[in-house]
Parts: structure tokens; sequence; C-alpha cells
């Protein structure tokens, strides 16, 4: 199993001179994913998914239960092999793109102190997986389209070679085409390589084009777990069907 995560419950706690409150923002949220599978993770604003990305991706801490992968405990695991093993895409590719640097130092830093004698022909190779030239290496970031930055963003993920990579919200602030794109090239990921992908959205077409796999989180629970299929097919919970009318057709 690739990633089992087991009643894990996140806690945000602000202390200010007077009080402390404390926000239940997860709340034993128990799933698994087999290397190799997708899925795509839905709530509305709020529900707790990106607290739940960068939990897994180890950005954030949490308080209660257990996250594990290939049957290691994500506490124990080391940080060098676990950007190997997760990386996340953001809302905002240019909080993964540094603005002074072109494009090419920012897809060589991605190797890390092991920058292979092919670098050139591996950087050349994953733009194009992503539908763009190699001739961008030498622009900078704000030299591209929203559409495109988040590409260069995915194709600087994608040299890291994770098994797991969570996207959160990458579709937002782009068109209608650019995120059919991303879905597309998503999936050629998915399709070419062993790469699991977690669609974090608020957009249920969204996250039933990409995968045939849906959890649906409400106040920081999971309440479903099941194929595309079925939830469509299903649609009762009064929550579940006002995630449906929020979409745009
Ligand atoms: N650093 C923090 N400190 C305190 N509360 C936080 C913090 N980060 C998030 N929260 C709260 O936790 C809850 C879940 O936030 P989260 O960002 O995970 O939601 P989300 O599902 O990603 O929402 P959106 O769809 O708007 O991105 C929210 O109520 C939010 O206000
Ligand atoms: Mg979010």
């Amino acid at each position: 199993m690739l990633l089992e995560v087991k009643k894990l419950s996140k806690i945000y706690s602000e202390k200010s001179f007077f009080k402390e409150s404390r926000f239940l923002a997860l709340n034993k949220v128990s799933f698994n994913l087999q290397e190799g599978e997708s899925l795509s993770i839905i709530g509305s604003s709020g529900c707790g998914k990106t607290t739940l990305g960068k939990i897994l991706a180890n950005i954030i801490s949490f308080d209660l239960g257990s996250v594990r992968y290939l049957g290691e405990d994500l506490k124990k695991y080391p940080v060098a092999r676990l950007s190997e093993t997760v990386q996340m895409v953001f809302q905002n590719p240019y909080a993964s793109l540094d603005p002074k640097l072109k494009i090419k130092s920012s897809l060589l830093e991605a190797f890390g102190n092991k920058k292979p004698a092919d670098a050139d022909k591996i950087m050349a190779d994953t733009l194009k997986s992503v539908g763009l030239d190699a001739k961008i290496l030498n622009n900078y970031p704000h030299q591209f389209s929203g559409g495109q930055r988040q590409r260069v963003a995915i194709a600087r993920v994608l040299i890291k070679k994770p098994k797991l990579i969570i996207a959160d919200e990458p579709f937002a602030s782009l068109d209608i085409y650019s995120q059919n794109q991303i879905t597309d090239i998503f999936k050629n990921i998915i399709k070419t390589t062993n790469t699991s992908i977690i669609l974090i959205t608020h957009d249920i077409s969204a996250a039933a084009k990409f995968a045939k796999r849906m959890i649906i989180i409400n106040e920081g629970k999971i309440i479903k777990d099941d194929t595309v299929k079925k939830v469509f097919a299903e649609k009762k919970d009064k929550y579940i069907v006002n995630l449906f009318s929020s979409t745009e057709f």
C-alpha cells in the first residue's frame, strides 16, 4: 500500500494573551491509496482539504492518528527520501517558482544534489511531457501565462519522480481550456509512470473528470469514499447535493 491514513486528526490552536482557541480541522480521517491509484478529494471551502494535503506532504504536523507511506511511519520517515515519495502542486504556481530564477535554474534545483549527467535531456523531455518547449528554459516565471506557469511547476515536481503528487486546486484561476489541458497532463502522468495523484478540488465536475474514486469531506470528516459512478448515482446526502448544485456547467 502506498499510503495508509488512520484516524488522522488535526487541531489548530491559536493562543492570545487572554485565551487559547482550538479548532478541530480534521476529525479521524482514514483512507488508503494503492501505488499507481489516483483519487479526487472534494469538499466545500474550509472543510480541511488543504490541511489534509499539507499533512500528507509533511508540510504541517498532525495531532492524532497515523500516516504511513509504503508501510513506514511518516513521523519517522527520512526527510531526504520523503521528497521522492510525495510532492505537492499548489493553487498558485508562483508559490513554487522563484521569480528571480530562470526556469532552467528552478528545474535544476529540483534534482537536489544528485544532478544526473543527462539533466538537460531530462528537463527537455519533462517539459515536453507537460506540453512546453525546451526553449523556455532561459525565461523567467513572469514571462508565462498562469496555465504555462502551472505546467512548469508540474514539470518541476515530475523531475523529483515522486510516487505521489498532491495537487491542491491546481486549476484555480485557470480558464476551462487550461484546466482540461492540466487534467490531461495528469492523466498522462498516471498512464505512463506509476505515479499516484490526489486531486484536491471544490469542483465536483473537475473531480469526476479526473479520477474514478472520490473522497468527500465535510467539516473535517470523510463522509464518502466511493467510485465517482456511485456518488453520482446516489446523490442523497444534502451536503453532496449542494456540491453538485455549485458546479458550473
Ligand atoms: N494555520 C491555521 N490556523 C488556524 N486555523 C486554520 C489554519 N489553517 C486553516 N485553518 C482552518 O482550518 C479549516 C480548514 O482549512 P483548509 O485550508 O484545510 O480548508 P480547505 O478545505 O482547503 O478550504 P478551501 O477550499 O477554501 O481551500 C478552516 O476552517 C480554516 O479556517
Ligand atoms: Mg484549500
